[in-house]
């Protein structure tokens, strides 16, 4: 008779929190947004921009090592200049590392141009799966080897829902024959055009965050798809402030940070999973305590990340490193005050570098020489005004624990 029920999306709900919310979570969601509201104010446009590059391979690389990736920002870097290693499983790692930084950047640009799609919506999820699984060597869609022959193999389509079941952990996703109707319905209930206000906006995106693994629509990738759909949730939510942070280093590192923290993740999507416990806890199959408690560690470890942010993009403190930088590289004289320059305003044409340290044109040339050889200046064309550049080798000492274990 079991086998015969039709199981319903709502199973999913509560997929919201609605009506009368818990203080702690308006705190969260409160909190979140004021500090992301005024993240990167003391900095130049030019300057966020870069960092909010740098801050994509570092998303990349949280979001990858919390499925066990540990492809470090150097190798994503060299996948996205086109060098990969010649160990075929590192390769592959290395191109879901370049994936995820691609995709970000693509969300950034269509939030700042004002044309990003609904985050929640299937074709937009798809499209996430399809794009991240794209350029990935074909060894990496094999969810299952088979026994001799094809029998049991599983090969999955990128942009497809998967075709199978599938168990994650305790949680037994739903069946996948009703996964449209699941996703359907997940987006009737996260649909931007349904979200009013900036606080269920917020709410949404770590309530969806959960559900969307909760229904885990795909073979493999769920995780990482639904942490660039997140990233997409937050701007629509207003809070993404231009991808100057983002949600995977507080899910791979926690409240707590460190070994410990590593597990709160885990922890709290299984928590989130749980069924409604008795007639006081909302009036949906799923718990809405548990999913209240889910957010306001979600928006918790959010808000974290981005007063993290905050103390590394503070004006004072960046010039005080980037002087640091330019002592520890052993930069010729004018190095620093070039540096110095640029960070204040953003951009220097480089015709200007010889006015702006005061010295002759052939010794201005040098400068600059040293620094873009160096990286940590470039720009867009070799003849292009000069910006700051956040390559890997810069991350230690001008963002001091940004990528810490
Ligand atoms: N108990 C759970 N309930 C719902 N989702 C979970 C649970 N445990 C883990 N997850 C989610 O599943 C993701 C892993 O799914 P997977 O398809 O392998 O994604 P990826 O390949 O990107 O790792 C985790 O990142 C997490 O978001
Ligand atoms: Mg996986």
């Amino acid at each position: 008779m079991m086998e015969n029920m039709i199981i319903a999306p709502t199973r999913i709900e509560p997929a919201r929190i609605e009506g009368e919310i818990d203080f702690g979570l308006a705190e969260a969601a409160l909190s979140l947004a004021q500090a992301a509201g005024r993240l990167g104010a003391g900095l130049p446009p030019a300057t966020l921009a870069q960092v909010a590059a740098m801050i994509r391979v570092m998303n990349s690389y949280y979001s990858n090592r919390i499925e066990g990736n540990n492809t470090r920002p150097r190798e994503i870097e060299a996948a996205l200049a086109g060098t990969f290693d010649e160990d075929p499983r590192r390769r592959a790692l290395q191109q879901e590392g370049a994936a995820h930084v691609r995709l970000q950047a693509e969300i950034d640009r269509r939030a700042a141009m004002g044309v990003l799609e609904d985050p929640s919506s299937p074709d937009f999820i798809r499209w996430l799966h399809r794009e991240f699984y794209r350029d990935v060597d074909s060894s990496a869609l094999v969810i299952r080897e088979g026994d001799s022959g094809k029998e049991g193999r599983i090969v999955m389509v990128p942009g497809e829902w998967r075709e199978g079941d599938v168990e994650v952990g305790d949680h037994v996703p739903p069946p996948h024959d009703r996964l449209p109707a699941f996703m359907e319905y997940f987006h009737t209930r996260f649909r931007q055009d349904r979200l009013h206000g900036q606080v269920a906006k917020i709410l949404a995106v770590a309530t969806a965050h959960h559900r969307m693994n909760y229904i885990h629509p795909f073979y493999d990738g769920n995780g990482r798809v639904s942490r660039l759909m997140s990233h997409a949730m937050a701007h629509q939510a207003g809070i993404g402030t231009g991808g100057l942070w983002s949600v995977s280093r507080g899910l791979a590192r926690g409240i707590a940070g460190g070994v410990p923290g590593r597990e709160e993740y885990k922890e709290m999507m299984r928590l989130a999973d749980r069924i409604r416990q008795g007639d006081r806890d909302g009036r949906g199959n799923l718990s809405l305590q548990a999913l209240t408690r889910f957010a306001v560690w979600f928006l918790g470890t959010c808000r974290d990340q981005v007063a993290f942010m905050g103390g590394l993009l503070d004006f004072a403190g960046m010039g005080e490193r980037l002087a640091r930088y330019a002592a520890a590289r052993d930069f010729r004289a004018g190095g620093a005050e070039l540096l110095r320059a640029v960070l204040i305003r953003g951009r220097v044409e480089r015709g200007d570098v010889a006015a702006v340290l005061g010295v002759a044109p052939r010794t201005a040339r040098a400068v600059i020489k040293e620094l873009t050889d160096d990286g940590i200046l470039g720009s867009e064309t070799p003849r292009s005004a000069l910006e700051l550049r956040f390559p890997s080798q810069t991350h230690e000492m001008l963002f001091p624990r940004l990528f810490e274990g």
